[in-house]
Order: C-alpha cells, then structure tokens, then sequence
C-alpha cells in the first residue's frame, strides 16, 4: 500500500491519525499544509517525513509566482525553514530538505529548469525510498528463522514509509520466503501508532499478530513468548539510536533476557556527525497524555512530561539492518561523516 503519491502538481496521502476506522486519502496543495499535516502526525514516521518534506518543497515551486531562479531560490529557503521547525527528531525529514535544496542550488538550468528538478527529484526520492526498504527487508530476513516470535514497537511499517517499511519489511520479506513468523505489536502509548497503524498493517498481510499495552513487554519477554526484537529508528548518532518512548525500555529488557535487539533504518536515518547529547527530543502535547481515545483519564492540572522520543545506547543493539548490509554497533561506530549518505 502506497502512502504517498505525488499527481499533477498535488500530494495525495493517507490521514494516519484516522486509521484504523477510516483508510481516507487527502489532498495537500502547498508547503505550510504539508507543514500542518506533518505536525499533528497526519503523516508521520521517519523515512515518510524524508519524502514528505521533499514533496512539500515541490508544492512550493509548482506554487511559486517568482520570476527569477534567485526569487524561486529564496521561496524553497522560507519552505524548507517552515519543515525544518514542524519536528525536531526524525533526521530523515532534514536530509529530505537539504537533498532538495542542494539540488536546486546546484543547478545551472533556468527559473522552469529548477522547477522541473525539485519535482523530479522529490519524486526520485520517493520510488527510491521503496527500493532502499525492499534491500533492508532482504538483508534483515537473513537474520529470521522459520517459527520466529518478533516484538516490535511504534510503527515502522508501509504507513511510516513510501512503501514496505523498515521493520515490517524484515518481516515480509521472510514471510515471502516462506518463514513462518509471529509478531507482538506494543500499543505504543501515547499517540498508539502500534495498536492503530502496525496491529492494522499486519491484519492486512494476514500476519499472525498479537496485540499488548506497553508495560506487558517484561511479561513476555520473561514467558518466552518472543525471542526477538525489531524496531525502526528516527536518528541514528554515533552512540545511540532514537526512536519512539518506550523503545529503551525493551532495548534493556531484551539485553537482561539475552533476546537480540535489531534496529531497521535506511542510511538516511543516520547521523554521524552527532551524539546523542547533540539531539533534540520532541515534547509533545500534554493532553496527548492526559486524554486517552478522546477521554480524559487524569485530574486537572497534573504535572505531564511527554517526550516523543527516547535514547537507547548502542551497547544494547545487536545489529543495525540498512539498505546495505548488516551493521554490528562496532561497524556502524566505524562510520565515518563522509560515508554516511546524508552527509
Ligand atoms: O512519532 P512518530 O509516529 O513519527 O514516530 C515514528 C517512530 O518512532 C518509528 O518507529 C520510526 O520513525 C521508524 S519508522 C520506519
């Protein structure tokens, strides 16, 4: 299922914070809508907001009235400032604005030249998205065997991609082999992405899938019930991986049970010239916390902490699965600035 389209000058994607009730595709026209969207997690997931804010830059340059390559120009620079304050953590969705605007600049072409490439390239960026998610789900199926029981967290699916995912992609590509793999979804408080939009990609494959609230991982783990882990990331550093709240939590979990921890990211989640103290976690809403499926569960004026995101070290992760191999911490540590496809 394919989340994002660009036709005609319009994106078409699907309203994330409607499913599973309601599968509704929606039409964003201009940069701040795309802006709107990715901020109250109409759309979301990190590989998507890469592609989103690329897409959101081609809104603005079949939009632009300028009449010189210099006015265009500084349209894109408004646009990509606009994106670049709607989430601070997903690094994917800052590579996406700086691939196009790096493109844009470098071009030697007229006004309607550079228009023609952003669009092309925001649409480059998309079909390779689904390539690069293909080659992880390849590399990490290696690692699955016949009767696996794999935990994951948050939604790493089709719905936080173009298509395929990351994590889920491990676990199609295994199924496509003929590997018979049970998954544990955690419900992911507080915005549920994993009860929502990862309980409903895996009914949707026929994947056998057992749903549980945040806080049964422990249980599970200490029953036996998964022997391993997959996730997705937003930020990969030098010495840690961010990804959603709570993914910390298994990570110690799975190291204190000896189950291995893989994270699945394409190399536009890395970001090797930060660590982790260099990260801004984003705090979201309060209400997001104190009001669970439009009902309020907690009294009035109560202190909220709501980090959408938290650090989990390297020492706790098995291996790193991108687009090109299998990384143990000890080789991704090894990468170098330059190696990295965002630099
Ligand atoms: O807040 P969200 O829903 O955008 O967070 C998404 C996640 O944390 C995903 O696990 C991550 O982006 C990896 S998606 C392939």
């Amino acid at each position: 299922m394919r989340t994002i389209e660009w036709k005609n000058g319009v994106v078409v994607t699907i309203d994330q914070t409607k499913l599973p009730s309601t599968v509704e595709f929606f039409e964003i026209r201009t940069c701040a809508q795309m802006a709107e969207a990715i901020k109250t997690m109409k759309i979301r997931g990190a590989p998507l907001l890469g592609v989103a804010a690329a897409y959101g830059l081609a809104l603005t340059v079949c939009n632009s009235k300028a009449s010189t390559k210099e006015g265009l120009l500084a349209e894109l620079n408004d646009s990509a400032e606009l994106l670049r304050k709607t989430r601070p953590t997903a690094v994917n969705l800052f590579w996406g604005v700086e691939r196009i605007l790096r493109k844009a600049g470098e071009s030697s072409g007229n006004l309607s030249g550079v228009k023609d490439l952003v669009i092309q390239e925001a649409q480059r960026m998309a079909d390779e998205d689904v390539k690069t998610n293909r080659a992880i789900g390849e590399n990490g199926a290696r690692l699955i065997k016949d009767g696996d029981v794999i935990l994951t967290h948050c939604n790493a699916g089709s719905l936080a991609t173009v298509d395929y995912g990351t994590a889920l992609a491990v676990i199609r590509v295994a199924k496509e082999q003929g590997k018979r793999v049970r998954v544990f979804a955690t419900e992911t408080r507080p915005k549920l992405q994993g009860a929502r939009l990862t309980a409903f990609e895996l009914k949707r494959d026929n994947t056998p899938v057992t749903l549980i609230t945040d806080c049964m991982v422990g249980y599970v783990m200490y029953k036996s019930l998964v022997n391993k882990v997959i996730v997705g990331a937003d930020r990969i550093v030098k010495d840690a991986v961010f990804n959603k709240i709570g993914t910390y939590t298994i990570a110690v979990l799975a190291y204190e049970h000896k189950i291995p921890f893989y994270v699945a990211a394409p190399k536009s989640t890395f970001d090797l010239a930060h660590y982790a103290d260099g990260v801004t976690i984003e705090e979201r809403n309060p209400e997001e916390v104190t009001f669970c499926g439009g009902q309020k569960i907690a009294p009035e004026g109560v202190d909220v902490l709501n980090p959408a995101f938290d650090i989990t070290p390297l020492k706790y992760i098995t291996a790193v699965i991108c687009e090109d191999k299998v990384l143990s911490p000890a080789e991704f540590k090894k990468l170098s600035f330059n190696s990295a496809i965002n630099s």
